[in-house]
């Protein structure tokens, strides 16, 4: 079963109900008095749960307006699954709304080859596995299990179809875009309101048209496109907009080099990037199984779905002549820092670098298509006719199983091997610091990769690595090379017997001329499973990684003497300044934790600063004894007020919650007693994780109130118990009781809307909809 082709699979739960969108798509027509629209529009608009209700209020959509959305498919990987099926599981439904899948990736460490180091990784997360799989089972969640792939290279061979709307719980989600739908990177919390169906919430972002024009040439691959972007836009630039590219040169690029682009769309921070149907779409799906997508996708292409109408406006139009771009080179440590290839080795003397590559790694979910890995054995080939050898490790993680056994077959494995490269496992590896790396401890040294990161730390732990981003052919260049100046496109090696030797620019296959292969079948489930309700989900009592949800109390109820006020709640400390999701919750050592709560709480805020004395990570009990105030960490003294049944509540500055939408950040407080976080200011999608898991986000009315209010005060609300019987022009007040007896009320402002009104009072969404289903 090896070599096993691809043939033709059942794409009944794959292919995009594209009658029913375009109808949709028709009502939206009407309710805009039938402007041009762009592609990321269309598709947008086409899944909103009630156009009416988002669409008819006459002011302006892009960048302003929430849209209530029903996206049609989710994906998670190993780290993110845990938290999110957690939720899902205390939401208590029996099966997910919409086809979701499980992809183990993260979890698999890189040491010395792809068949040790799955073995090593699948005993020392056993227990995370098991979980998974036993999970999935239950609730009809298609499980792909370690080695099988990263988890969107396997969605753009499996799941991703034009015109679509999906959610995955990673940053790189979007990379299914180059299948030209819209792809959408999400925390589990967001995750979970499209598997418990609930719509799901995005601000309408913006559309940047990027226009291609011209042909990529040389060394010039789509890799060099989207570091280019990631230099002009900043890895600010495309927050809270789409990329939607369009113009002839998108036409001209394989569906696989689309999907880089798409990739590294994340790096600028873009919602997502999207592209039209093209050729080269239709072909990679009928490569990968898919003609019956392919067909519908021509038919919905046909009726206008997958393209922007003629004179759609575009919030920016950014021009490339991809006939002008040469290959680029990005970084340290930032991946808009980007250099031409012909510059590079100035920058390497400016900087006084040593010039030396240590590493080069090729493969991950950015770049491990049939056409890169066909290009990088073209090089090896070269070279090896030349009789060189590659002068430092070179590593190579294939996305997926498909990917790996076709590359075998095709020989293109045994090109890169015979020239000194270790073939990893079919998982993330060193792109998310999975890598055992022994040569280089907190050594200053150069790595060339072809992934989409290269923050500090982020491949080896060392912050003294200097990660450097390019294509996979320049990396593999650069690998026979060994030095960091080296320009494979000008420059030349000099062989053992004193000749040159210079690269020819490599040419590469688009898609195999023998098909794919499936390689080892027992990596693929089952499409669509049947929930197996009896299926016990497996967590050891005993387990320090995992840890079953207990669904959140309501604040409400006979044991609240103020009845459908908030309880009297004591102020845990004041936050000053910047507080992000990471300030909030850490990331780090304490990833393994993302499963069970309670130890994970232990971070709780831990790097936020105490306004009452500008010091990190301190706060004050006082209700200690009668005579002293402890001073303690800040988990500390939230755990002492959970002990105690004491409800509390954090004051905070501007913009709280900003950064990644890590549901932790939420689940965390919550868990500790948290009932109201009171702001000058919310990031948005925290300010809705917040109200997801129960906690009341309120606004600072007057923003100087922050500085009245010190730890120790008591808050009462009134207001909340009218707003929820009903009374939507309720105003809330906030009634301080400060230690010295003294009493005032400080006005408030909220942004609950009916339903989020449900959550509170339920204690959590989740709780709202388990109520809902009994
Ligand atoms: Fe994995 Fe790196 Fe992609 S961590 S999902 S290979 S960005």
């Amino acid at each position: 079963a090896t070599h096993a082709p691809v043939t033709d699979k059942d794409c009944s739960s794959i292919t995009p109900p594209y009658g029913k969108l375009l109808k949709k798509l028709e009502r939206v027509r009407d309710l805009l008095d039938h402007r041009p629209l762009t592609l990321a529009e269309k598709i947008l608009y086409s899944h909103l749960a009630d156009p009416e209700k988002s669409l008819s209020g006459g002011g302006k959509i892009r960048g302003e307006t929430y849209l209530r959305l029903n996206p049609q498919r989710v994906a998670m990987q190993d780290a993110s699954a845990q938290m999110a099926l957690l939720q899902f599981m205390s939401a208590g439904l029996a099966r997910c709304a919409v086809p979701t899948s499980i992809h183990c990736d993260h979890l698999i460490q890189a040491v010395d080859g792809a068949a040790s180091d799955l073995k090593r990784s699948i005993m020392s997360n056993k227990e995370v596995f098991d979980f998974l799989e036993s999970a999935a089972r239950k609730y009809g969640i298609e499980f792909w299990k370690p080695g099988s792939g990263i988890i969107h290279q396997i969605v753009l061979e499996n799941y991703a179809a034009p015109g679509m709307l999906m959610l995955g719980t990673d940053s790189h989600t979007p990379n299914a875009g180059g299948l030209g739908l819209l792809a959408i990177g999400v925390g589990g919390a967001d995750a979970v309101d499209a598997m418990t169906g609930t719509p799901w919430e995005l601000k309408a972002p913006q559309v940047v048209g990027v226009h291609l024009t011209g042909t990529l040439n040389g060394w010039a691959t789509p890799k060099d496109l989207i570091l280019y972007l990631t230099g002009k836009l900043t890895v600010r630039g495309g927050t809270g907009r789409i990329l939607e590219y369009f113009g002839p040169g998108v036409h001209a690029q394989s569906c696989t080099g689309l999907a880089t682009v798409a990739n590294m769309g994340a790096e600028v921070g873009a919602t997502t990037s999207t592209f039209p149907y093209t050729a080269s779409m239709r072909a990679y799906l009928q490569m990968t199984g898919r003609a019956p997508v392919a067909r519908a996708a021509d038919e919905a292409a046909a009726k206008g779905y997958l393209s922007a109408d003629e004179g759609a406006e575009y919030d920016e139009i950014i021009e490339v002549n991809l006939s002008e771009l040469e290959p680029m080179i990005n970084g340290p440590f930032t991946p808009d820092l980007a250099t031409p290839l012909s510059k590079f080795s100035a920058l390497v003397q400016e900087n006084g670098w040593r010039d030396e590559v240590s590493a080069c790694l090729i493969g991950s979910c950015t770049n491990s298509s049939y056409e890169d890995m066909t290009r990088v054995a073209e090089i090896a080939d070269q070279a090896k006719t030349a009789g060189l050898q590659t002068q430092v490790p070179f590593l190579c993680t294939p996305g997926s199983e498909q990917i790996r056994a076709t590359m075998e077959r095709d020989d293109v494995t045994s090109s890169l091997e015979d020239v000194g490269a270790v073939v990893l496992a079919n998982a993330c590896g060193p792109c998310i610091g999975q890598w055992k790396r022994e040569d280089a401890k907190d050594k200053e040294n150069a790595i060339l990769t072809s992934f989409n990161r290269n923050f500090k730390s982020r491949n080896d732990g060392n912050r003294n690595t200097m990660n450097f981003l390019a294509s996979p052919t320049v990396v593999t260049a650069m690998a026979f090379s060994g030095k960091l100046s080296f320009n494979p496109m000008t420059d030349s090696i000099t062989l053992p017997d004193g000749k040159p030797f210079q690269f020819l620019p490599p040419t590469g296959q688009d898609l195999p001329s023998s098909g794919f292969t499936l390689g080892n079948i027992d990596y693929y489930p089952r499409p669509m499973p049947e929930p197996q309700p009896e299926t016990e989900v497996i967590i050891s009592k005993d387990s320090q990684r995992l840890e079953i949800l207990e669904p959140f109390s309501s604040h409400f109820g006979p044991h609240n003497p103020r009845g459908l006020e908030l309880p009297p709640s004591r102020v845990l400390m004041r936050v000053r300044g910047k507080c992000t999701t990471d300030h909030i919750s850490a990331a780090g050592p304490w990833l393994k934790y993302k499963g069970h709560l309670t130890n994970i709480s232990e971070n709780t805020l831990i790097t936020a600063v105490n306004d009452e004395n500008g010091d990190v990570n301190v706060a004050f009990d006082h209700d200690h004894n009668a005579t002293e105030t402890a001073s303690d960490t800040i988990p500390t003294i939230a755990k002492r007020l959970k002990s105690r049944k004491q409800p509390w509540v954090l004051i905070t500055d501007e913009n709280y919650g900003e950064g990644s939408a890590r549901e932790h950040a939420a689940l965390q407080p919550r868990f500790y007693g948290c009932t109201i976080i009171i702001a000058r200011s919310f990031a948005r999608i925290h300010e809705t994780n917040l109200k997801k898991q129960g906690i009341l986000p309120l606004w600072f009315a007057d923003k100087a109130d922050y500085s009245r209010i010190d730890s120790g005060d008591t808050v009462e609300t009134v207001g909340v118990a009218d707003l929820l019987n009903g009374s939507e022009d309720a105003g809330i007040k906030l009634r301080i009781s400060k230690r010295s007896g003294k009493i005032f009320e400080i006005p408030i402002k909220h942004t609950m809307s009916a339903d989020q009104l449900n959550w509170l009072r339920a204690g959590s969404a989740l709780n709202f909809i388990r109520s809902q289903m009994a």
